[in-house]
């Protein structure tokens, strides 16, 4: 076992700072007993480098103003290149407090008040809090179910992007919470129809480095330079490096004008400024953090084994296998039971907070998403319990 392992191994104990997973505001009452599987972080401590680099700058002592530092773009675009093949100009990468800020600038700048938003339910439910809040109307494209798979309903994309309203699609790529990878074809079609209708394509990349065995990530902006034309990206080390708390992220934007109006909105929120900490945390995770990512993503991947083994031993349960994320996507409807009385199920008799599946949109209904980003022995005690309240008649 290699000292990654070990860490990855720890139960550490997360309420000793306010860690959101495990906070009375996500759990609710009585939720200090629960094993807390929703928001989407890890349960482990961040690279060494990364600790490294956030004493360095801690012992630097003066937290004055900053600018970017340098390396940070090089670090980003070499990242991009090496892992994804994706060539990006440093011109192109605009910095954003977070992934959210970038969708909702973007709402804000590229489409207008009666402007319809696409969105692929079941999916990440901020994307339609931010076209709510933002005063768009929200059109979904439901995926598609089959045979254990989602995909994206293509000719129901085509008839929304049609419509007059329709200015832009929320693409989630890699999917939260299904954890679809998006093959190379499936993003070639959305981009045609996308560009045929002259839809935006917003591309929220942030889980792009969590890939499971035998699946690849393609950025949507890496299809070409039409597709790129028509694109704005939105990258972030947050998950993969898990320091969510201590992270900014990265609008990438190809066309130079909307570059400049993007600029102009994020200028006006003073959304553009940055953080000394974020900023040493993200330039280690690009620059260094590879071997311990690619160990995350082995510990992930045998915590997915472990998941999937116990899973298909179990009635009432089913597993849709991810391709990309830390996070299951379990079909509960053999169970028959109302969404408040799976919620219900799994918090009192199997111990479990999860996220509903409705939160994803109505087709989320009977399914639950559970967060597998933890140590293995938390995992096996989580999954013995679900096993254990399913025998007693789930
Ligand atoms: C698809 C997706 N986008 C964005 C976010 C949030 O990103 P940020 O914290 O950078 O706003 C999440 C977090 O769960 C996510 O899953």
């Amino acid at each position: 076992m290699d000292d990654f392992e070990r860490e990855f191994d720890e139960v550490i104990d997360r309420r000793a700072v306010p860690a959101l997973k495990w906070h009375r505001a996500v759990l609710g009452e009585g939720g200090e007993k629960l094993f807390a599987a929703g928001v989407a972080d890890m349960d482990f401590r961040a690279a060494p480098v990364i600790r490294q680099a956030l004493q360095a700058r801690l012992a630097h002592g003066v937290f004055g103003y900053e600018a970017w530092p340098d390396a940070l773009v090089e670090a980003l675009t070499g990242w991009l290149a090496a892992r994804h093949g994706w060539q990006v100009a440093p011109e192109q990468v605009l910095r954003a407090p977070n992934v959210l800020n970038i969708l909702s600038i973007v709402a804000a700048t590229f489409t207008a008040p009666g402007d319809g938003i696409i969105i692929q339910p079941p999916v990440f439910f901020d994307f339609a809090d931010v076209i709510r809040e933002n005063r768009r109307e929200i059109l979904t494209n439901p995926l598609l179910f089959e045979n254990g798979r989602y995909r994206p309903d293509l000719a129901g994309l085509e008839r929304l992007a049609a419509r007059k309203e329709a200015r832009m699609l929320f693409l989630c790529n890699p999917h939260n919470p299904v954890g679809r990878a998006w093959s190379r074809e499936e993003l070639g079609e959305i981009d045609r129809i996308c560009r045929a209708h002259g839809v935006l394509v917003v591309a929220d990349e942030i889980h792009a480095d969590i890939t499971l065995a035998g699946h690849v990530h393609t950025p949507f902006a890496s299809l070409g330079p039409g597709a790129a034309a028509n694109c704005i990206s939105a990258v972030s080390p947050a998950k993969a490096f898990n320091i969510a708390a201590c992270c900014q992220a990265f609008a990438i934007i190809p066309d130079a004008a909307r570059r400049q109006r993007y600029q102009a909105e994020s200028s006006r929120m003073n959304a553009n400024k940055n953080n000394a900490f974020s900023s040493a945390a993200m330039v280690a995770a690009y620059r260094e953090g590879a071997p311990w990512l690619a160990a995350v993503r082995a510990y992930l991947g045998q915590n997915l084994v472990l998941l999937r083994t116990r899973i298909a031993a179990m009635e009432g349960v089913e597993l849709v296998e991810p391709e990309a994320t830390f996070l299951a996507w379990l079909d509960f409807r053999a169970l028959g039971l109302t969404p408040e009385a799976l919620t219900a199920f799994l918090r009192r008799e199997a111990g479990w907070a999860v996220t509903r599946g409705e939160a994803f949109g109505p087709e989320g209904a009977g399914f639950a998403r559970f967060n597998f980003a933890c140590p293995r022995s938390r995992l096996e005690a989580a999954l013995e319990r679900l096993q254990a309240a399913l025998n007693a008649g789930g």
